[in-house]
This record gives C-alpha cells, sequence and structure tokens, in this order.
C-alpha cells in the first residue's frame, strides 16, 4: 500500500518520484517520466520571495498539467514568514498533491542567504520554516535534506527528527553533505539510519542509475519511496527499469537507438508547445539533446550538430541522418555503448558548455563551486 501521506495512483508499495531538478524536471519532462513508471514528480525548487512578489518568471516554474498528478511544488527560502506565504499562495493558486521543501540546495548565493542547505547549520530555523509551512497550508508539508552542511554537522538522523517534529509527513534523504556536493557515493546507510530513527515515511535518493540500484536501495535502507535525479537524464525509461525491478520481474533492457531518438523527438516537441518562444524551447533542451545521445558511436559529432539546431524539424533531420548514415555505413543499427543510463553523461555535456549555462546552475559534475541561480528565483 502506498505510504506516501497523498494519493498515489495504482496504490505501489515503493512509489518511484522523479526528484526536483531545477532546469530539468520541467511539464515536459515530468510528464514523460510519469509515462515511463514515475509515480511522483516535483517541480524544481522555487524561490518563496519569488512566489510572494508575484515574479512572473517563478510563476512559469509552478505551471503543470492535470496528467502530472500527483505533483510537489518544492519552494526555497530562509524566513519562515515568507515560505509559509508561499506555501499558502502556491497552494491557493495551483492546488499541488504536496508541498515539499528544499533544504539541500548547495547553490552558493542560495546558501548564503540560508536557503536550502544553508538551513541545515541552524536546525531550529528549519524547525521553524517546516512549523510555518504547514500552518499556512492543508497541504502534506514534505522535506527534502541533505545529510548535513558538512562534515562537522553530518548528522541526517537529527536533521530528520528535526523536520518530523515541526510537523513533515515525509523526508526525502539525499545522503551527501553539502560540502561533499556531488563527490563520492551517496551514503546509503545513513537513509537507512533514518528510516530506522523516524515514523514518516522515509524516500531514499541517490545513485539510482539503473532498476538493479532501486531494488538494492530499498532492500538495503528500507526506504517507502526512491527518487530518482541524474538517472533519468536521457533515460526516462529507468522508471520502468526500478519498477520491474523492485517488483521482481524481468528488467527490460535499453531500447535501441530509433526508439531512443523517437523518445527523445516526443520530449522535444512537448518542450516546444510548452514553452512560448520555441527557439528558447530548443536551446533549452540542447541538454536533453546530450543526454539522449551518450555514449553512441560518433556521439561527439552528432551533438556538434546537435547544438546548432534552431528548430524541432533541424532535430529530426539531424537525428534522422544519423541513423541512416549508420546504417549505411555498419550494415546495422547503432547501439549506445553505455547501457548503464546517466553514466558518463554529466562531465561530457557539462564539459561540452551546455549546463554550465543553465540559470539553475544546480552542478553536478562535482568538481568546484556550484555558480549562482539566476536572478530573480
Ligand atoms: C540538474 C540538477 C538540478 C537539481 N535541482 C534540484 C532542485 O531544484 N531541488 C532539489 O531539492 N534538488 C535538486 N537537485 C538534486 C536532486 O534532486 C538529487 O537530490 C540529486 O541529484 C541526487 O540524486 P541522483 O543521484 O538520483 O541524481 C538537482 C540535481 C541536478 C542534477
Amino acid at each position: 500500500m502506498n505510504p506516501l501521506p497523498f494519493n498515489v495512483p495504482g496504490d505501489p508499495d515503493t512509489p518511484l518520484l522523479l526528484a526536483p531538478q531545477a532546469g530539468v524536471s520541467e511539464s515536459p519532462f515530468r510528464r514523460l517520466c510519469r509515462s515511463f513508471g514515475a509515480d511522483v514528480v516535483l517541480t524544481e525548487f522555487v524561490s518563496a520571495e519569488g512566489i510572494v512578489r508575484g515574479s512572473e518568471r517563478t510563476a512559469s516554474y509552478l505551471r503543470f498539467d492535470e496528467e502530472e498528478r500527483p505533483i510537489g511544488v518544492q519552494i526555497f527560502g530562509a524566513d519562515p514568514a515568507t515560505m509559509g506565504d508561499a506555501a499558502a499562495l502556491v497552494t491557493e493558486t495551483y492546488g499541488p498533491d504536496f508541498v515539499d521543501i528544499n533544504f539541500g540546495c548547495p547553490v552558493k548565493k542560495v546558501v548564503k542567504r540560508n536557503g536550502g542547505s544553508g538551513c541545515l547549520r541552524d536546525l531550529k530555523l528549519v524547525g521553524r520554516i517546516i512549523r510555518a509551512v504547514d500552518r499556512a497550508t492543508p497541504l502534506p508539508v514534505t522535506a527534502k535534506i541533505r545529510s548535513g552542511f558538512d562534515e562537522a554537522t553530518r548528522d541526517p538522523v537529527a536533521i530528520g527528527r528535526v523536520c518530523q517534529d515541526a510537523g513533515a509527513r515525509m523526508v526525502t534523504l539525499h545522503p551527501r553533505t553539502r560540502a561533499d556536493m556531488y563527490s563520492g557515493k551517496a551514503r546509503w546507510e545513513e537513509i537507512a539510519a533514518v528510516v530506522e530513527a523516524l515514523e514518516i515515511p522515509v524516500v531514499g535518493n541517490g545513485d539510482v542509475r539503473c532498476g538493479e540500484d532501486a531494488r538494492a536501495m530499498r532492500e538495503r535502507t528500507g526506504c517507502r519511496g526512491i527518487m530518482i535525479a541524474r538517472g533519468s537524464h536521457g533515460a526516462p525509461w529507468l522508471f520502468g527499469q526500478s519498477r520491474a525491478a523492485l517488483d521482481g520481474e524481468p528488467v527490460p533492457g535499453e531500447p535501441d537507438l530509433h526508439t531512443r531518438f523517437e523518445i527523445c523527438i516526443r520530449h522535444a516537441a512537448n518542450a516546444v508547445a510548452f514553452e512560448p518562444d520555441p527557439e528558447k524551447a530548443i536551446r533549452e533542451f540542447r541538454k536533453h539533446l546530450g543526454w539522449y545521445t551518450k555514449g553512441i558511436p560518433e556521439g561527439r559529432r552528432l551533438r556538434q550538430r546537435l547544438f546548432q539546431v534552431c528548430d524541432l524539424r533541424e532535430v529530426r533531420v539531424v537525428l534522422d541522418g544519423y541513423l541512416a548514415g549508420h546504417r549505411g555505413r555498419e550494415g546495422g543499427e547503432p547501439r549506445p555503448g553505455n547501457t548503464r543510463p546517466g553514466e558518463g553523461v554529466a562531465g561530457e555535456v557539462a564539459g561540452e558548455g551546455v549546463l554550465r549555462k543553465r540559470r539553475s546552475s544546480y552542478r553536478y559534475d562535482g568538481a568546484g563551486e556550484p555558480t549562482a541561480a539566476a536572478p530573480g528565483r
């Protein structure tokens, strides 16, 4: 039976959640992932201050389709009153299924103002924020946390308890500290410790890259739900693979390249339909083009071409040309060399300068200081 504090169609024992991801978990990708088996989706993090100010740009991050439900809107900020006001506005205007609070964002500009993982330096503030949000909305309030701000403050169980005591109805743990950024391995044993300590459902997050990882995470941690971010990049079918693995069924293989490109085009078409400016939509879609073409023969050359396209028709022409060229030269369907979804792509795509230009700059190649979120968020 679904353990989460909101309805999940199909009542899965271990729901699969698409992680909040700035610049990635937008409505078209959320819908795609839902169609591949994500049970729950979240918006990217949205600034409480932006919501209260009525910023048009902020409002665009809050739009969702009914078919995306159940959906959580994730908000961030360090001022409890503003966070409460934002939660009330979101509830009234958009009516998501739950409100999630971001206590994990490592971006310098957010942290400097005590937002995101910055809050983890002051657990009293974490409690005050959750209580303020909980008072302001009748919806379930949930929290997404890291294991601490740094090694000295690393204590995921204490953070989880503060969230629970303040009224959070579900906690998602990404078991790295802010100082860890994305380096090393997510410490799944910390998820197990928080599961053990809390009464509310704990969702595990971090380093799920294939169906088997999802099964292993549940087995090793006892988590009640599994949240996936990077593994789904260019591979929304990871949700179906994870579901099969969790249900003890044969895990479907990776789609062949033709199917992969069809999914990519479907995703791109939705992105263009969603964004008022089609050229901007394609520009912003480049990172996905990078992810869908990862690990394939002569992928770098293909990406160089894809990163210059200006509209959907051109994307189709370039992808079709690639398939035809390879069939002609090699007499068969080219196959992705990399069978583990997500592997190796972050560095490669970021290296090609795509991700670093993103407004969100939730950098995740593990190197250096995260760049700042764009103004106005
Ligand atoms: C591009 C990108 C954007 C992200 N944006 C957010 C965000 O808006 N809110 C949030 O709580 N976490 C954000 N994250 C963190 C992810 O939700 C997740 O916790 C992290 O990537 C670990 O999960 P994974 O190993 O499945 O990628 C982001 C991660 C990435 C890669």
